[in-house]
């Protein structure tokens, strides 16, 4: 880890999850990551794994318009959560939030961005976050995939990378605060901007930054579909049979 030499401090790090989206694809009566799996919410799973990571000092929970109440009531046994802030319309736009209400830190802040929909994150891929962050600057979590991607355009595959050189994206995602500052001033000012994750606007924004891939867990499953629910619960029952 650097250290800072005018304070002799490392760096601080801040969690941010994000759970400022309404869970259209799942289809339930209420944002998904407040329904229950494994005997707890969705969002309290996420909170959770950050603010027991020693690593971590901070945890910020962006939150849907409208469950803002909700979510501090659910936040408030959690010692490290210092603030329950309303998301956007776009996941893009809560980071961006997320990014407001961390105005006054310092660039050499570590940040990491967490879907609120990935309740089963574990200890292994924070630590392997936080350790690529000690040298870079952008960090993603990846695992392989199993099946075959390809782009397809107009209804025909237009390019089929080797599968051995594909990986899935989860999250978190980590950044020097700096680093990805700068890549969200850049995109919040393109009228034409197209992303879905946040190393997706540095990457485009900030061609140059390395962005080191560090391995997930397929535990880390991100909470889309109904059947997703059920598969939670198989997760959950699966962890709690472990320890
Ligand atoms: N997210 C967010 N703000 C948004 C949209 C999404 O903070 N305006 C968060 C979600 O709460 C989720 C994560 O980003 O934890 C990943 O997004 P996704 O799985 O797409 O969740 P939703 O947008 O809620 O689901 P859907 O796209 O099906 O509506
Ligand atoms: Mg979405």
């Amino acid at each position: 880890m650097t250290v800072d030499t005018a304070t002799g401090t490392a760096p601080r790090t801040v969690a941010v999850v994000l759970a400022g989206g309404v869970g259209a694809r799942l289809g339930a009566d209420r944002p998904k990551q407040l329904l229950e799996v494994g005997g707890r919410p969705i969002l309290a799973h996420a909170i959770a794994a950050f603010d027991g990571h020693p690593g971590v000092a901070e945890v910020l929970v962006v939150m849907a318009a409208g469950h803002l109440r909700e979510a501090a009531a659910l936040a408030a046994p959690f010692r490290k959560v210092t603030g329950v802030i309303e998301g956007g319309d776009t996941r893009t736009a809560s980071t961006a939030a997320a990014l407001t209400a961390l105005a006054d830190r310092p660039d050499d802040t570590r940040v990491l961005f967490h879907d609120a929909a990935r309740p089963f994150v574990d200890r292994g891929v924070i630590d392997r976050t936080l350790a690529a962050l000690a040298d870079h600057d952008a960090v993603a979590v990846g695992v392989p995939s199993s099946d075959t991607i390809v782009a397809v355009r107009d209804g025909l595959v237009a390019d089929m990378p080797p599968r051995s050189t594909l990986v899935r994206f989860q999250t978190p995602q980590g950044f020097r605060l700096g680093t990805v500052r700068k890549a969200y001033e850049l995109a919040l000012a393109d009228p034409g901007l197209v992303a879905t994750d946040d190393c997706g606007v540095v990457h485009r924004y900030l061609p140059d930054v390395p962005i080191r891939v560090v391995e997930g867990s397929e535990h880390n499953l991100k909470v889309t579909h109904p059947l997703d629910i059920a598969l939670a619960e198989h997760i959950a029952e699966h962890i709690a049979a472990r320890v």
